[in-house]
C-alpha cells in the first residue's frame, strides 16, 4: 500500500478512478498522458511516460481508460514492456464485495456497487458507481458494468462486454463477446458476441467489430 500507484490517463474515467484509489489508500505518484503536454493533472504531476526504475517494490499500475478494446490494448502493451509491475484491482470503500467472490487485477469497482456471492470479476474490468452483480456471475475481462447497471444471478457477461448505464440482464442470460446491451435496456434473452443490443426486452440493432466506440 506504501508504493508509488501510477495511473495511465488522464480524462474523465482517471478522475472517477483516482478518486477510488485515494480512497482506498494508494499513494499517487503520477498520471500518464501519452498524448498531451499536461504537467499536473488533479494536482499530481503527470508525464508523457513511465519514468525509468520502476520495479515491483516500489510502483504499481492503473490504466485509467473507460472504452474496454483500447484498455485491453494499452494493457498489453504495458504489461510487454513491464511484465513484473502489478495492477492492483482498485475497489472503492463503499463497494460491497462477497468474500468468496473474486475481482481480477487491474478492476476497479466504483462506489457502492454490489458483487454477489460466488461471482468472478476478471482482469481490468470496470463496475462502474451503483451497478450490481448478483450471485454466482462471471464476468469477463475486460467487460464493463456503466453506472447503475445490474445483473441477476448466474450471469455471464463475455470479455469486453457492455452492459451500459441503467442496463439490466436477466438471470441466467450470456452476453456475448464484445457485445453491447444498450442504456436503459432489459436483456430478457442471451445475446450473442458482437452485437449491440437495446430496448426493453433487448432484441438486435445491429452487429459490431469489437473495437467500434460505444460511449
Ligand atoms: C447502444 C449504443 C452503443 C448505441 O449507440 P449507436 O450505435 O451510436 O446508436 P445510435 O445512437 O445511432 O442509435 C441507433 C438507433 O437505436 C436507438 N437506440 C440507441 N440506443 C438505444 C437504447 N439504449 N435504447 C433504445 N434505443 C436505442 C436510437 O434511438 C436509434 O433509433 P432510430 O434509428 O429509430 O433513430 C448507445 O446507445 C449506448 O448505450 N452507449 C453506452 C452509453 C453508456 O453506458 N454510457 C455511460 C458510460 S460510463
Amino acid at each position: 500500500m506504501n508504493k508509488g500507484l501510477y495511473v495511465w490517463g488522464t480524462g474523465g474515467h482517471a478522475k472517477s478512478l483516482a478518486e477510488i484509489a485515494i480512497a482506498s489508500g494508494f499513494q499517487i505518484q503520477a498520471f500518464i498522458s501519452p498524448n498531451s503536454d499536461f504537467q499536473t493533472f488533479l494536482g499530481f504531476t503527470a508525464r508523457p511516460e513511465l519514468p525509468d526504475g520502476l520495479t515491483p517494490g516500489n510502483a504499481v499500475l492503473a490504466i485509467a481508460i473507460g472504452d474496454n478494446f483500447t484498455r485491453q490494448k494499452v494493457w498489453f502493451e504495458l504489461n510487454k514492456t513491464y511484465p513484473l509491475l502489478m495492477f492492483p484491482p482498485l475497489i472503492h470503500p463503499t463497494a460491497s464485495i462477497a468474500k468468496d467472490s473474486d475481482i481480477g487485477q487491474g478492476s476497479t469497482v466504483h462506489q457502492n456497487s454490489v458483487v454477489g456471492t460466488s461471482s468472478q470479476v476478471g482482469i481490468f474490468c470496470t463496475l462502474n458507481t451503483a451497478s450490481s452483480i448478483e450471485h454466482d456471475c462471471n464476468v469477463g475481462d475486460f467487460a464493463s458494468l456503466g453506472p447503475g447497471a445490474r445483473t441477476g444471478g448466474n450471469v455471464t457477461i463475455g470479455e469486453r462486454a457492455v452492459l451500459a448505464i441503467g442496463s439490466t440482464a436477466r438471470h441466467g442470460v450470456q452476453i456475448g463477446d464484445d457485445s453491447v446491451l444498450g442504456a436503459a435496456s432489459y436483456a430478457h434473452e442471451s445475446i450473442p458476441p458482437l452485437t449491440i443490443a437495446v430496448g426493453a426486452p433487448a432484441s438486435f440493432l445491429k452487429d459490431r467489430k469489437a473495437h467500434d466506440p460505444y460511449l
